[in-house]
């Protein structure tokens, strides 16, 4: 074990040092990948027997309901600030993933609309640099370092989740160590993990073993599914099989319409271009007041880059209402002074100003690409 640290230390720091000495630094990380492909493939090959080995169907096993469900992901666009976004050409292969959704953010998403479960952003305490030579540095040092940069986003009780989704980008042949820091904190005996790689032209590489090296050895892992870079935003159908595939009776969980008949649970839907953000309601009279104003088309602006906020027609009756509100990014709530609708995407504070009207359950990180003035329809869904 510490002969296999000790060389990929050495790998990482012959990469560093390749890495400083190449000229074109965006495009190193896959040049590197094409000279050393065989290498690679060694790996991939490596990697695809020891996957198959460690599969285990559970076919037949209680339907999972979605509450024990968890899926964490670790994503560039989550780990770094821009501080001028509209600079960014998303379209550019570099510089693509520094907006959120990343790529895994994306991918989580997906899963989350088919199986339901808690969304999980793994967050370092030191943001990345935007810039991508910057960030492979770093990350090529992190990782000859075999380093665990501190988190600063925590699972309130892992000990609820049976099944973790892991989500993660291919940094340096293998995981971000952000990620190693995130298995280490907790203790997943007995889980089922189930992987989703995300890469440029070198694929899974070690990625697997990586995360495998830190996890207990009574844990089920899964078939991972790994999706090239170019192909994420085409690879919804592809997850959705994937899942599929998996051998696990997803029920539809919370969110379906038959619990939410059982439970009395109100959902509504925000939708703007191609985007969804869906909100599990409250129950006070502010949010019953909302949902009998529904469907709803209100302009959305950005206050303080912290919330985006809407005003509406009619004021809302926030009489039997909690008399404040934790506003954490994901929240929706109404602000009694101005009269207007809240969605936070970054956390603010407590305040008893405003109304809690419900909290965001699947995605949450479209709330930022809301654009000022941009119509967005607010309806309700069963
Ligand atoms: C620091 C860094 C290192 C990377 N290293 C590799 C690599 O070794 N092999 C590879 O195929 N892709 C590599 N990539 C590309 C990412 O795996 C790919 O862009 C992924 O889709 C990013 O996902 P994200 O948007 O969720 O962060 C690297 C990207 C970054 C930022």
């Amino acid at each position: 074990m510490k002969f296999k640290k000790l060389a990929a230390g050495l790998l990482c720091l012959m990469l560093s040092i390749c890495l400083m000495a190449c000229a074109g630094e965006s495009e190193v990380i896959d040049s590197i990948v094409t000279r050393n492909e065989t290498e690679i493939q060694m790996e991939s090959q490596g990697e695809e027997t020891s996957q198959e080995a460690s599969v285990e169907p559970i076919l037949g096993q209680e339907k999972t309901g979605n509450g024990n469900i968890l899926i964490a992901y670790f994503t560039w666009a989550d780990n770094t600030y821009v501080e001028n976004p509209d600079a960014v050409d998303v379209d550019a292969t570099t510089s693509a993933s520094v907006l959120p959704p990343g790529n895994a953010a994306l991918l989580a998403s997906w899963i989350q609309e088919s199986v339901g479960g808690d969304l999980f952003s793994i967050i370092v305490e030191e943001p990345y640099s935007s810039d991508y030579d910057e960030c492979l540095d770093r990350a090529a040092e992190e990782r000859a370092q075999n380093a665990r940069p501190t988190l600063t986003s925590h699972v309130e009780d892992m000990s609820r989740y049976d099944i973790v989704f892991l989500g993660l980008p291919n940094w340096w042949y293998g995981s971000p160590m952000a990620v190693l820091s995130f298995l280490e904190e907790y203790d997943f005996t007995g889980k089922t993990i189930i992987p989703f790689v995300t890469h440029g032209t070198g694929g899974f590489a070690s990625t697997l073993t990586d995360i495998q090296s830190v996890l207990p050895d009574d844990i089920t892992m899964l078939e991972a599914i790994g999706i090239y870079r170019p192909e994420v935003k085409e690879s919804h159908q592809a997850v959705q099989e994937w899942i599929a595939g998996l051998g696990i009776d997803f029920d539809a969980g919370e969110g379906s319409s038959a619990a939410t008949a059982e439970t009395g649970e109100n959902r509504v839907q925000i939708s703007f271009r191609d985007m969804q953000v869906v909100v599990k309601m409250e129950d006070n009279s502010a949010s019953r007041n909302l949902l009998e104003q529904l469907p709803l088309t209100l302009e959305f602006e950005d206050y303080n880059r912290t919330e985006k906020i809407a005003y509406m027609d009619a004021e809302l009756d926030y009489g039997d209402a909690p008399d404040s509100c934790n506003a954490v990014a994901g929240v929706m709530a109404y602000y009694i002074p101005w009269g207007n609708l809240s969605l936070f995407y970054e956390d603010f504070r407590e305040s008893d100003q405003l109304v809690p009207l419900g909290m965001v359950e699947s995605g949450q990180e479209f709330i930022r690409l809301l654009e000022n003035g941009e119509s967005v329809l607010i309806e309700r869904i069963e």
